[in-house]
């Protein structure tokens, strides 16, 4: 029996023409892998943080939504290249589980962090390299101020915004862009 994936309707049964179909491999690999680390979280993770972020043994990356589906995966890869990696997210137990369990190199509670930049320049006091975005708002604004010259902003998510009703506004990131150089044309790029 043959195992596929790709975007189907919830059913238990359906007939598919077959195209945008992925072939898996169901004998080796959990099923259930393919939902996760294998993929849409996983493979946005993957191509999000190698092809637009291009990282480099030893650069500092500092991942938001960190303890979640993609935010996880995005930090264990960023390790398995040699990166010093950062992450943000929601509790102190999210903070434990990414440093002990995930091997984070360290990890900031959100919701107990009046001042974000500084919080971030006190972690990560050679700057930012990498910043891998899946909350957008005020975290990238903060990410921002200690992002490095030609660093890399992979404008994956923005959760934090997307209950809200009125476009909200920000500091303009312009400036930012052109002084330190960064990546801007891939900036606000989801499409990996
Ligand atoms: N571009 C793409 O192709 C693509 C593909 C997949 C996913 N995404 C995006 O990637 C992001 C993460 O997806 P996921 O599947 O990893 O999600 P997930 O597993 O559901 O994790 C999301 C986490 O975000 C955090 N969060 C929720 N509300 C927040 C807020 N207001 N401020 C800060 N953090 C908040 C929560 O963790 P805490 O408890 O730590 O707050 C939550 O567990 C989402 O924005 C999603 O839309 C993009």
């Amino acid at each position: 029996m043959d195992f596929l994936t790709g975007m189907l309707d919830w059913k238990e049964y359906q007939v598919h023409s077959g195209d945008n179909l992925r072939k898996i491999d169901g004998n080796n690999i959990t099923l259930s892998a393919y939902l996760g680390v294998l993929g849409l979280t996983g493979l946005t993770a993957y191509f999000g943080l190698n092809r637009i972020g291009e990282p480099k043994e030893g650069e500092t990356l500092l991942v938001s939504g960190a303890a979640g589906a993609v935010g996880s995966i995005v930090g264990q890869i960023g390790k398995i290249k040699g990166l010093r990696v950062i992450g943000i997210a929601g509790s102190d137990e999210k903070v434990t589980f990414l440093k002990e369990q995930l091997g984070f190199d360290s990890a900031i509670n959100y919701n107990t962090t009046d001042d974000m930049a500084a919080a971030i320049k006190r972690h990560a006091p050679d700057g930012i390299d990498i910043y891998f975005d899946n909350v957008g708002s005020y975290t990238l604004d903060a990410a921002m101020e200690n992002i490095n010259r030609f660093g890399r902003v992979i404008n994956c998510g923005a959760i934090s915004l997307y209950n809200e009703t009125k476009q909200p506004t920000g500091p303009r990131l312009e400036t930012t862009l052109v002084k330190k150089k960064c990546k801007d044309a891939r900036l606000y790029s989801s499409r990996f």
